[in-house]
């Protein structure tokens, strides 16, 4: 079947020549915003056109705008898709087009795999494991309470990111997810969720911990712990995914405790693996999975908030 696919959609120009339409979510969160600057870095270190476009965190949105790539004839589309389910009708177009797909960051929910050539992302079922994991070694057998704020509603991250942590925190009867709520990867509304949760806990006063599935959620939460009086990363420890600039530094001030990194340069191993298609038209694996690695107090959170930043994206 790989085959059949590679066979439909090889031949190509030169990659310097080609043209990618990108379906990007929006720019829900800081990683999000780095994940499209370092593709436009990525695209241009390669010659490669790359276009945009915003969808404002809307699938209807990214199914128009991949409707216009396939209408251009661009030579590549890559999907960040926002939701998992909903795709088969758009992409069977692109497949009739001989458009070859690949998925950035998130995965879908198809009834037929060949309608993408390759999905580059991260094990998210993976990352929450680790983040509950940690937990579990950190509370070290101490009854805690546990709230979450999940990421949006039906995307692959928040479904694996919950069930991973789930299963990370499953061996130990002394932790208990209490409340749990999607803040939909925003900083604003991890904030107002997160504000929600402190009241319902006796002010906060008994929830031991926060998991948040994006580091952006976790920094409006950690707002909202200072503002109801109580010291996160110390009364409320608080771990979460991403590894962007704003937890670290958080975490050098004490106010965060762990995070799940999840690099944002998803185009540049999509890049590669289009380009190497191109030249000899063999399918790439059906997954391109990127590395997941927790960062705790004790990897320098400072050094690395300093380092980050200075990527400049
Ligand atoms: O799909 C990746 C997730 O999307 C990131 O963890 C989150 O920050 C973003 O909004």
């Amino acid at each position: 079947l790989a085959t059949t696919v590679a066979i439909a959609f090889a031949g190509y120009a030169n990659a310097a020549d080609l043209t990618v339409g990108f379906s990007q979510i929006g720019s829900e969160s800081g990683w999000r915003a780095a994940e499209t600057s370092v593709s436009k870095i990525e695209a241009e270190k390669r010659g490669i056109n790359l276009k945009i476009a915003d969808a404002q965190q809307k699938q209807e949105n990214q199914i128009k705008a991949i409707r216009g790539f396939v209408a251009q004839g661009v030579d590549a589309i890559f999907i960040a898709p926002v939701v998992a389910t909903g795709w088969d009708t758009v992409l069977t177009e692109a497949k009739e087009a001989k458009i070859p797909v690949i998925l950035l960051d998130r995965t879908i929910e198809t009834a037929s795999d060949d309608l993408y050539l390759t999905a580059v992302t991260s094990d998210t079922v993976h990352e929450g494991k680790v983040a509950g994991e940690w937990l579990v070694k950190t509370v070290a057998g101490k009854d805690c309470k546990v709230v979450e704020l999940q990421g949006t509603v039906g995307s692959s991250p928040a479904i694996n990111r919950k069930k991973g942590f789930e299963e990370g925190i499953a061996s130990a009867s002394n932790i208990k997810i209490t409340r749990s709520q999607t803040g939909d990867f925003t900083r604003s509304k991890g904030k107002e969720v997160m504000e929600g949760f402190l009241k319902a806990e006796n002010g906060g006063k008994d929830i031991c911990a926060l998991y948040a599935h994006n580091d952006d959620m976790a920094v409006g939460a950690i707002q909202a712990i200072k503002e109801a009086g109580l010291k996160p990363g110390k009364d409320i420890l608080v771990v979460s995914v991403d590894a962007v600039p704003d937890i670290f530094k958080a975490m050098s001030e004490g106010e965060a405790n762990a995070t799940v990194e999840l690099t944002p340069n998803m185009a540049g191993p999509a890049f590669d693996a289009l380009k190497a298609f191109k030249d000899d038209g063999k399918a790439p694996p059906k997954w391109i999975q990127t590395e997941s690695k927790l960062y705790t107090q004790a990897d320098d959170p400072k050094k690395v908030y300093e380092e980050k930043k200075g990527l400049g994206y």
